[in-house]
């Protein structure tokens, strides 16, 4: 008689719905499309997915580092996880399944060599960086923050309706670090009567408080009133979050975030790249290096700041007021009445000089945030001032990358 065929076992990569944040990043990083979603998950499609690793650095919750031995014959399809409200347990394989070799099934624990940059930016943080706290708070043990401030940041009369929100947590820990971001669940249900999923937003406020010595943070919301081809749309967290009052209660998840943080030794450069609310990460680590001012171990930042006009320029006031000695800054305004339309990536251009000299510097780390659009921009003109300057970009930008110093979060 003959023995039965040994079915063939597959590690099924999927993503753990109870804590990812739909924050696209996955689904961006995945250089083969084996990541998609719909407005309940995102999902991993056992057909395409060669375990390349590739997105599991990148997620800032670690969400998408889950994996299931499972009959390739009975692996879960994307239709069945996109209906998921959580991940299923372990299924004992039959006796008749025959495991792949080790070495064709990725581990969850093969982190130290990630497929070497398929991302523009870092997949690891700056050397010094100090260690963050991530997944404190989930969506399943949320907490609970008080609104103690909210205030407008660009001028009244434009259309770019961005607030200053600052939350308190109390006597709650909620430990965080300049360049990392929290959830907001917003309250109600969706059009298919499901809880709203969490938003992501990043901090705008450095490790010690909004108000230093405080156990608070803030962020920098934009009230979203249309989508990002102009048609009407709203916002759900964002409206919520913009019309909140003093001492309301808000749901909140995280830290997320262990890549996007700043260098932690003295002298460290920050060259810091931003549209829009993007400056809310900029606003922490300047906000950190200008709390510090007066021991001497700051080194040079340089901001490139992209807004419409200086009155959608979120944080106009304070920032122009801050010593010029301490920081380098150059506003790209793309709607200013009787001036050029400029982007950031075109004063990164004009300020080669100061650029590369900041690049030469190991010390030097870069941050890139705000609008998707900006990602191929910023590393063209990044590549054309290392270009003129005589040296190779392709080298250059592999060394930022494996040193953690060029990061990158867009929407
Ligand atoms: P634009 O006037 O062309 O929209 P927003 O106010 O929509 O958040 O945008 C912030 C700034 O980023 C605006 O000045 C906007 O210019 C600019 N911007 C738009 N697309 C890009 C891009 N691809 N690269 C750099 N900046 C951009």
């Amino acid at each position: 008689m003959n023995a039965p065929l040994p079915a063939e076992v597959l590690k099924q990569h999927l993503i753990d719905p109870e804590i990812c944040i739909r924050c696209n990043t996955c689904e961006e990083t995945c250089p083969i499309k084996a990541i998609t979603h719909d407005s309940n998950n995102y999902v991993v499609d056992p057909d395409i997915c060669n375990g390349c690793m590739a997105c599991v650095p990148p997620c800032p919750t670690g969400a998408i580092d889950n994996w299931r031995l499972m009959v390739r014959a009975e692996a879960y399809g994307v239709q069945e996880q996109l209906g998921w409200e959580e991940l299923p347990g372990e299924k004992a394989l039959p006796e008749t399944a025959a495991a792949l070799p080790a070495d064709d099934v990725p581990a969850a624990t093969d982190l130290a060599a990630p497929a070497p940059f398929s991302a523009p930016g870092a997949t690891v943080p700056p050397w010094s960086a100090a260690h963050p706290y991530v997944n404190l708070y989930t969506h399943k043990t949320p907490m609970t923050a008080t609104v103690v401030g909210n205030y407008r940041v660009t001028g009244a009369d434009t259309e770019s309706d961005i607030h200053h929100i600052v939350l308190d947590f109390g006597e709650l820990p909620f430990p965080v670090l300049e360049g990392q971001s929290i959830g907001i669940l917003p309250p109600g249900v969706d059009a298919q009567g499901r809880p709203h999923h969490a938003r992501q937003y990043s901090l705008a406020s450095p490790r010690d408080g909004e108000r230093a010595g405080y156990n608070n943070l803030s962020l920098t919301v934009k009230r979203v009133t249309e989508d990002h081809a102009g048609a009407a749309a709203h916002g759900v967290c964002s409206n919520y979050l913009c019309d909140l009052a003093k001492n309301d209660k808000v749901q909140v998840i995280g830290p997320f975030g262990h890549t996007f943080l700043m260098p932690n030794h003295p002298r460290a450069n920050l060259i810091m790249i931003c549209t829009g609310t993007g400056s809310a990460p900029m606003r922490a680590m300047t906000e950190r290096y200008r709390r510090r001012i007066d021991t001497g171990e700051n080194g040079r930042l340089l901001l490139f700041f992209g807004a419409r006009t200086e009155r959608e320029l979120p944080y106009f006031g304070p920032l122009m007021k801050l010593p010029r000695d301490f920081i380098d800054i150059n506003l790209a305004l793309s709607r200013e009445t009787g001036q050029p339309k400029r982007y950031v990536q075109d004063l990164i251009r004009e300020r080669a000089a100061s650029v590369r000299e900041l690049l030469a510097d190991r010390n030097t780390c870069i941050y890139v945030c705000g609008l998707k659009g900006m990602e191929v921009g910023v590393l063209d003109a990044l590549r054309d001032v290392t270009v003129q300057g005589g040296q190779d970009w392709s080298i250059l930008h592999d060394a930022l990358r494996r040193e953690g110093r060029l990061h990158f979060e867009t929407y």
